[in-house]
């Protein structure tokens, strides 16, 4: 149990670090959540784990450096969480029999999903703001709140002498769209959603970064106030901020009972996408402040307030088409083109289909509406068609006959195999697949060398495969469409420093059918040179823990290929290092990116025997065990995968992972970003 405890302990920290100080987060909040109610429900059941520093007391992280730490005169609590509206009544029953008689009326307020700020205000001027930073001592970001319209510098002539506000700072969701396609005509990556955004903007060090990020307040709550009115009720609270020109967002209800706290959940629910701005649920708080002081607090959280969350978003959108994209590989994975949609707090318009059977399974068809899901920061999904609204008679979808590559050469579906596959050596979409696949983070990770400039250089005949990489010249780059002297410079400094990667790294790089990220390793560690590997013999290689036969009859045969046998010697011609681990990335297989995670793996992958796959997880500190739980990170699915295991998941909101999204999970320690399928657009 203890160690359990301090698992927990550990893990919520991190998450809580990248959450916090990082602006990032590696994990759905509903994950978080789980964990932390797996410890909350450890130490009430234990006792004597409890601990004063443990992350059930303390409230998010410690501040960062960057800003002069603030104390704040009210400790800034965090909020209970009800995930459904038995857990709200169970709020409500609670603090009913700790009254000995209703907690209502209630005040009930969307929940903003942006960051906290303390706004302090003396003689009517703004004097300081602050984050909540660890809930007892923020960070000073007055100069930056300062520049946000509307947060007021000034109150009016009624004003307290001293009078100090909450309220979420967040981002609107035109303002976010604005800067994101500002940011793409000037070639730099998107941001992921409109929080993470909000957040990164006000911790800027330059003012001036904050200005131009155009983002808004609301204010929901009274910190400290001296020379005010007297106060009695927290509606009264809001009514005074209205009138003192603060903004208070107007959609609040005092509401008596239980019952109409209910219905303002369920409406504000379902009006979620009225707004420009981002609710992730409501706030719900006791009216009276005399309860509110009876009720009091734990050191987490008050017991006069509790959040309703709103269960991972849906939304519905047109599909468009089904493509298919040809992987590295040539395997062809087809994706749904959607009209873009809003949804789990980003824009999304690609998403994967997995496979053939997928798509029949859920009986998918261009032209459909269909229901999208997006749970935090997971790859979105396409739930299911929307069949009161399919136009009459229209047809089903069929895998295409041909790869959409020049050759038009046939995609074929081996037995027992879930995918389809070009196999046409010259394919020009796999070939691009598998340069950018050899150029991408988990593989030789060369900056600068994406899809698009992938693409370019072999539409402009600069590559064919990949040692030519290590052939292009400064010269050529530089007078590339997109490309200037110092994207040039950069390409080419990126392409220098991989030559230093590990074996592991390069032998996942080149693409061997069935060869994923952490079969290299096993081969690297096993053989220690790329010579030895070329050189071994089918049994030798199937010795290897984690190389099946499969695998050990794939490699030898991509050895004996002599095309392929004449990029290895262009590599190392080129000075590509074959010899083991290569200093800049020592010991970095067994970085334990995945620690303390739970990983189901369910069904025949093609990449990895179920050991290989096992091992390769507790490499990096995880687990895999047999049935999903609400912490599972991820459900990592291969042919004729474990249906109740699948169903599990998608109630729980657990991602479920084709094998190349797994291969992105283990090189990485991250769920793969974004809904661009391989080799898609
Ligand atoms: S009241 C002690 N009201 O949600 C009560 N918080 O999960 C303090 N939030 O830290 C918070 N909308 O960042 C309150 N209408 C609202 C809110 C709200 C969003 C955020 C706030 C808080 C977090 C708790």
């Amino acid at each position: 149990m203890r160690a359990r405890a301090e698992e927990l302990t550990r893990l919520i920290r991190h998450h809580a670090g990248l959450y916090y100080d990082r602006d990032k987060s590696e994990i759905a909040d509903a994950d978080y959540d789980a964990l932390m109610s797996e410890l909350r429900a450890l130490e009430q059941e234990f006792p004597e784990l409890a601990d004063p520093l443990s992350p059930t007391r303390t409230v998010g992280a410690p501040p960062s450096e960057l800003f002069a730490p603030v104390a704040h005169d009210v400790p800034m609590m965090s909020l209970d969480n009800a995930f459904d509206l038995d857990e709200l009544r169970a709020w409500d029953t609670r603090a009913a029999s700790r009254l000995d008689g209703p907690a209502g009326p209630y005040v009930c307020e969307l929940k903003f999903d942006g960051l906290a700020i303390s706004v302090r205000y003396e003689r009517g001027r703004l004097v300081r703001a602050a984050t909540r930073g660890d809930g007892r001592v923020g960070e000073d970001v007055t100069h930056n709140v300062a520049t946000i319209d509307d947060v007021p510098r000034r109150l009016g002539a009624d004003a307290p002498e001293v009078l100090e506000v909450r309220g979420e700072v967040y981002m609107a969701i035109p303002a976010f769209e604005r800067l994101n396609e500002a940011r793409e005509a000037a070639g730099e990556a998107r941001y992921a959603n409109p929080r993470n955004t909000a957040a990164g903007s006000l911790r800027q060090k330059d003012p001036a970064v904050t200005a131009e990020r155009e983002l808004s307040w609301w204010c929901y709550q009274l910190g400290t106030m001296t020379g005010g009115p007297a106060i009695r009720r927290h509606s009264e609270t809001l009514e005074f901020l209205a009138h003192l020109g603060l903004p208070v967002n107007d959609a609040w209800l005092l509401a008596e009972d239980l019952v109409a706290v209910e219905g303002y959940v369920q409406t504000a629910e379902q009006r979620r996408h009225d707004h420009d701005y981002e609710t992730d649920g409501v706030v719900i708080k006791v009216d009276d402040f005399a309860r509110q002081a009876e009720l009091g607090a734990t050191s987490h959280h008050p017991r006069w307030a509790v959040a309703y969350k709103f269960p991972p978003e849906e939304r519905s959108t047109k599909l468009r088409a089904i493509q298919v994209s040809i992987g590295g590989k040539g395997k062809a994975t087809p994706f749904a083109v959607l009209e873009p949609v809003f949804v789990g707090g980003s824009t999304v318009q690609m998403a994967t289909l997995h496979n053939e059977d997928q798509v029949k399974a859920k009986d998918v068809r261009p032209g459909d509406t269909v229901v999208v899901r997006k749970a935090g920061d997971v790859i979105p999904e396409v739930l299911r068609p929307v069949l009161s609204e399919r136009p009459e008679g229209l047809p089903a979808w069929e895998f295409p006959e041909f790869c959409p590559c020049d050759n038009h050469s046939r995609l074929v579906r081996e037995e027992g195999d879930a995918a389809h596959h070009c196999r046409h050596p010259q394919c020009p979409a796999q070939q691009a697949g598998g340069i950018e696949h050899f150029a991408s983070r988990g593989a030789m990770d060369i900056e600068g060398l994406g899809e698009k400039n992938v693409h370019l250089l072999i539409r402009e005949g600069l590559i064919v495969d990949v040692a030519d990489v290590y052939a292009l010249e400064e010269a050529a780059v530089v007078s590339l469409e997109n490309f200037g002297p110092k994207k040039a410079r950069n390409l080419m400094a990126g392409i220098e420093a991989s030559k230093e990667r590990s074996l592991a790294r390069l032998l996942f790089g080149l693409n061997i059918r069935h060869l994923g990220g952490a079969v290299g390793e096993f081969l690297a560690g096993e053989f220690g040179h790329l010579d030895d590997i070329i050189s071994a013999d089918v049994e030798r290689l199937a010795e290897v823990p984690g190389v099946g036969p499969t695998i050990a009859a794939s490699v030898r045969a991509f050895f004996d290929d002599a095309g392929n046998l004449a990029v290895v010697e262009k590599l190392r011609a080129a000075g590509v290092n074959f010899a083991g681990p290569s200093p800049a990335d020592e010991g970095e297989a067994l970085r334990p990116t995945l620690e303390g995670r739970a990983i189901v793996v369910t069904g025949a992958l093609e990449n990895f025997s179920r050991e290989g796959a096992t091992a390769a997880i507790a490499a990096r500190g995880g687990r895999s065990p047999n049935s999903v739980s609400g912490s599972t990170m991820a459900v990592v699915a291969g042919a004729a995968p474990g249906a109740s295991k699948l169903t599990k998941a998608e109630s729980l909101g657990v991602p479920i992972l084709d094998e190349q999204a797994f291969e992105h999970l283990l090189a990485t320690g991250e769920l793969p970003p974004g809904a661009a399928p391989e080799g898609a657009g």
